[in-house]
């Protein structure tokens, strides 16, 4: 399973690509809007500052929401960088822009996905990745995971190249959770990610590993 940060946090991000373990970033209008990055063109350079701390795919969303604006949007981000991804709202115009992208081998990142027919029609569109988002659905007392594996059965059923990014990752049960069920690509927050270090037994154990290394080189 790939591992991406969901944020727009450069700081973090570079954390997260030092340990070696990165494959990609999403972002999306409030995440950019949580770093304070304003106007047409900040939002550009910082989309460029993230493409080139990073290895993998970036997730930039679209702010606009008719076609024809989708698709001017989409082909600018585009061009910041080959890593970009355009991150696209599921809703019809957003799916017909999809489809767009898709024959012109722009990658798509489908986005607000809270059903399997949502995952269905952003698959039929070409999208590279389609978003569940398995938190907001746990908010309202809907299994999230359950989504994920809903859709992975669906995928295979019919050979479907779009991976399942699970989004609106909350904590590390979430990423075991998704990895168990199949989804292609996990993106969460740093919190998540390096909330799977930890083990108590870990760190008693390396505690007593030092501590026995120690007593016989000091002799
Ligand atoms: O980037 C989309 C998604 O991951 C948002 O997560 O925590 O705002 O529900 P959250």
């Amino acid at each position: 399973m790939k591992f991406f940060i969901d944020t727009a946090n450069l700081n973090e991000i570079r954390e997260a690509q030092d340990l070696g373990i990165l494959d990609g970033v999403t972002t999306n209008p409030s995440l950019m809007a949580k770093e304070n990055i304003t106007g047409r063109e900040r939002i550009m350079q910082h989309y460029k500052a993230i493409c080139d701390l990073v290895d993998g795919d970036v997730s930039a969303e679209v702010i606009a929401t008719t076609y024809r604006e989708i698709i001017a949007e989409g082909e600018e981000l585009a061009e910041i960088d080959d890593k970009i991804v355009v991150k696209v709202p599921m809703i019809k115009e957003g799916i017909k822009a999809i489809n767009y992208f898709s024959e012109k081998g722009i990658k798509t990142n489908c986005t607000l996905v809270f059903s399997a027919g949502q995952a269905l029609l952003a698959a039929k569109a070409g999208a590279t990745y389609v978003s569940p988002f398995i938190g907001r659905l746990d908010d309202i007392s809907v299994d999230g995971v359950a989504l994920i594996e809903q859709i992975a059965l669906i995928y295979r059923n019919y050979n479907y190249p779009t991976e399942i990014l699970a989004a609106s990752i909350r904590h590390p049960m979430h990423i075991i959770q998704c990895a168990e069920v199949g989804a292609d690509v996990m993106t969460g927050p740093l919190s998540a990610i390096t909330a799977l270090f930890n083990h108590p037994l870990t760190d008693i154990g390396l505690a007593k590993f030092l501590a026995d290394h120690q007593k016989v080189s000091t002799k």
